[in-house]
């Protein structure tokens, strides 16, 4: 196994030199000739190079060499010329074949900002709100803007195929990638990530649905293995994937790091022939996380068709498998067929013009929008929206300083970040100079002491700036109103931890008491905003503040955005689309998160194998009882429970009509929404289903619909409706393989949150129904 500090490595020179020698005036051209024929004429080194990718480049490696165009593949990094994207497959040139080019993923697209000596060009990509931010505001139209804006940029800067959008499930707020993943639960994350997915591929560029599956932590990530259930996978951590390739149909799906169930995804042909294609009808390209798997063999008989972002091993163990007859050359040849029918549609192979020059004037637009749009308020009492205009005092490294996404692969790349004070003072907003100028200068002398931060080692998390008490009594006799940002980072290769992480941190804890106590003292208020990628603490502390915003990390018009929501600019409208809970203990993983060492690490190893386990097991003991499912079923408090948002107005629910007492083949539910407040608003409605379950345990509730009201004005109603097919209805039944909707009565409830549950109405089912049977088992 090659690890990542040896990356980059240049084509074998027999590849080279055979496939000079083959070249000639007839060899067939992809997209004139039948791709058959394309892959009978090539070398068996050609087909190896096809389904592994060209190799990364890495700080400190030289350059890809490029072999002449005439000689065979192409370098498609050097070619294609993308600097700073994940990879690129082989490039043939004598049978037409060009390099196609890969890069992350997910809130934005990563390339480098700029490229060699010339800074007058500049590169730079638009940091979009992170994924669990976009959830929260259950608009699935809006998700799919952003995915237009972001594909935008991906075609316009040569890209062909966007890694990402990622969804794997919120398990536990400890996970450190959970930023980049939707939802705990598998409808939100699903319906999303298919609207995201329709919306960049709109663009003529591809998708890659990340990481297929059960990636949920980073933890030992590259030799965990998950033991999860049939049930669980089948009805949480699958589900999101099967609903994504039914309503978005990526081009391309990314297999994980883990083992599931003892095999390594991008190696589990069960998974990734059986679930995927023969159960779902998928029909795209699925490449491996970088440097996923083990074994190239066991891969390409999987169907895992390209592996990225290849190496020189793995093209030999290819070539070898095939000389010994390990591997069938229909196999391999039906692996490079996907990948041909992947560049085909590829703008690289289209000869699609790009620019290099985006609109991004128009897509910050975008990501403002729906950065507002994702928040979520999660208390006020009395003082949101901002009286205007006020004075300021706002407190907190991360209002000058703010977190726009997560930092590894999903971190942009992006121009510039509004802070907080900026967006604040561009609505009209003063902020006490003097502190502004405190934090600031404390924030400029850390970062210089810090080393330059890498993909692999970001930024140290600032120490919170401890202001005297006498500055806080000065602050609170002189402005109107204080804020405190909280801020949080984490991202790729390590989880985060419970203490200064999910817990607040003593200089947190004393900083939002002394301001407080100082602000209540003058009969001034305190809001708190929450600079956030994934769950955290409140309970020990939400009773201080008077107002809590949860404005996620909202990419790089963060402080325009949250500006909008505090001064009212934007109705506020954002739904957790994961559940708070009251302590970490509490949430239904953490009994056996992160998992147990069965071999310890190798002491030989290195680059990011350096340290990781040789062998390690995570048990999904949680089964279904993900979120949610576990709190509303088990009758355990939440500190805000999921579906749950507070508004600047008020909404009531009425009407709730199904369209039939009987389920026949499908049933509509009918709701009315009045917004019986003062000023205009939108509204996340929820639609849960509770089912009999009198064959297997159910949970109290599920989410089976959802939808968002438009913009309603005061005394403006709207119907909604609802559409549950017999996929709404049903459980995973591992005893027979398949998904059965019971017979028995169904309790319809439509809330505001899987707490406040506003409508309730009934419909029976006859009979049990066999609605789907599955060819595969992943798990016992
Ligand atoms: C990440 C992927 C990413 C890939 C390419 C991996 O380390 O897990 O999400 O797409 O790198 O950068």
């Amino acid at each position: 196994m090659i690890d990542r500090h040896s990356r980059f490595l240049p084509l074998a020179a027999a590849l080279v030199a055979t496939s000079a020698a083959l070249a000639h005036a007839a060899d067939p051209q992809l997209g004139k000739s039948p791709d058959k024929d394309v892959i009978a004429a090539m070398t068996k080194e050609e087909k190896a190079a096809l389904v592994t990718g060209t190799g990364m480049r890495m700080p400190g490696q030289p350059p890809a060499q490029q072999p002449p165009a005439q000689q065979g593949p192409a370098v498609g990094e050097t070619q294609r010329g993308v600097p700073g994207a994940a990879g690129t497959t082989y490039a043939i040139p004598r049978l037409g074949i060009p390099a196609v080019v890969v890069a992350d993923g997910p809130a934005g697209l990563r390339i480098q900002p700029k490229r060699g000596s010339d800074s007058t060009k500049t590169y730079y990509c638009t940091a979009f709100p992170i994924e669990t931010l976009l959830a929260s505001s259950w608009d699935v139209d809006l998700v799919e803007r952003v995915g237009r804006a972001m594909g935008n940029e991906v075609r316009e800067y040569g890209v062909d195929v966007l890694l990402g959008p990622a969804l794997n499930t919120h398990r536990n707020p400890l996970g450190g990638r959970n930023f980049e993943y939707y939802s705990e639960d598998p409808v939100v994350s699903g319906k999303l990530a298919a609207a995201m997915i329709r919306g960049v591929q709109s663009q003529g560029v591809g998708t890659s649905a990340k990481h297929f599956v059960a990636n949920d932590h980073e933890w030992n990530r590259n030799t965990i293995d998950v033991k999860a259930s049939q049930r669980a996978l089948r009805e949480i951590y699958l589900r999101g994937f099967e609903i994504l390739v039914s309503e978005g149909n990526p081009w391309t799906i990314m297999s994980s790091y883990n083992k599931l169930n003892g095999t390594y995804t991008s190696e589990s042909s069960e998974l990734l022939q059986g679930v995927l294609r023969k159960d779902w009808g998928y029909d795209g390209l699925v490449m491996t996380d970088w440097f996923g798997g083990r074994d190239a063999l066991a891969q390409m008989n999987a169907g895992n068709e390209l592996l990225m972002p290849g190496n020189p091993n793995q093209r030999k163990a290819i070539t070898d498998a095939l000389d010994s007859g390990q591997l069938k050359e229909e196999v391999l040849d039906r692996n490079v067929a996907k990948v041909l029918e992947l560049v085909r549609r590829s703008p690289s192979f289209l000869g699609t013009p790009h620019s290099d020059a985006p609109d991004l004037k128009a897509h910050a637009q975008v990501a403002r929008e729906a950065a507002a749009e994702g928040m979520v308020l999660l208390k006020n009492a009395g003082v949101l929206p901002l009286a205007s205009p006020a004075k300021l005092a706002l407190f907190g490294n991360s209002s000058f300083n703010m977190i726009t996404g997560g930092t590894g692969s999903g971190d942009v790349n992006e121009a510039y970040t509004v802070s907080l004070v900026e967006g604040l003072k561009a609505a009209g907003h003063a902020s006490d100079a003097a502190l502004a100028d405190a934090y600031t200068r404390y924030i400029e002398e850390i970062l210089k002491k810090q080393p330059a931060p890498t993909i692999f080692a970001p930024r140290a998390p600032i120490p919170e700036l401890a202001v005297a008490k006498e500055e806080i009594e000065r602050l609170a006799r002189e402005a109107d109103l204080a804020v405190v940002t909280l801020g949080r980072n984490s991202g790729e290769f390590r989880d985060r931890k419970r203490e200064d992480d999910f817990e607040l941190s003593a200089a947190e804890n004393t900083l939002l008491r002394d301001v407080a106590s100082a602000f209540h003292a003058q009969k001034k208020k305190l809001v708190v905003v929450l600079n956030i990628g994934g769950v955290i603490e409140t309970t020990s502390w939400r009773d201080v503040p008077d107002a809590i915003l949860l404005a996620w990390q909202p990419g790089q018009e963060a402080g325009h955005a949250i500006a909008d929501v505090l001064t009212g600019r934007v109705a506020v409208s954002g739904k957790l689309a994961t559940s708070f809970p009251v302590k970490w203990e509490d949430v239904p993983s953490s009994a056996n998160f992160p998992g147990v060492v069965l071999e310890g690490p190798d002491p030989n190893a290195t680059g990011f194998r350096a340290g990781q386990a040789r062998a390690a097991e995570i048990k999904y003991e949680d089964d279904i009882w993900v979120g949610y499912r576990h709190y509303a079923t088990k009758g355990v408090k939440t500190a805000y429970p999921f579906g749950y948002g507070l508004s600047y107005t008020t909404f009531q629910y009425s009407d709730l009509k199904l369209g039939a007492k009987e389920f026949q083949k499908q049933l509509t539910a009918t709701v009315k929404v009045t917004n019986t407040g003062k000023s205009a608003g939108r509204e996340v409605v929820q639609l849960y289903l509770s089912a009999p379950g009198k064959a297997m345990p159910k949970p109290a509730l599920e989410l089976r619909a959802f939808a968002k009201t438009k913009l309603l004005k005061p005394g403006e109603s709207q119907a909604l409706s609802f559409t549950l097919t017999p996929r709404d209805l049903v459980s995973f039944d591992g005893a027979s393989s398949s998904w059965v909707a019971e017979a028995g009565t169904y309790a319809v409830k439509v809330g505001a949150s899987s707490e406040d549950i506003r409508q309730n109405a009934s419909f029976t089912k006859a009979q049990d129904e066999k609605v789907a049977t599955v060819s595969t088992s992943v798990g016992p």
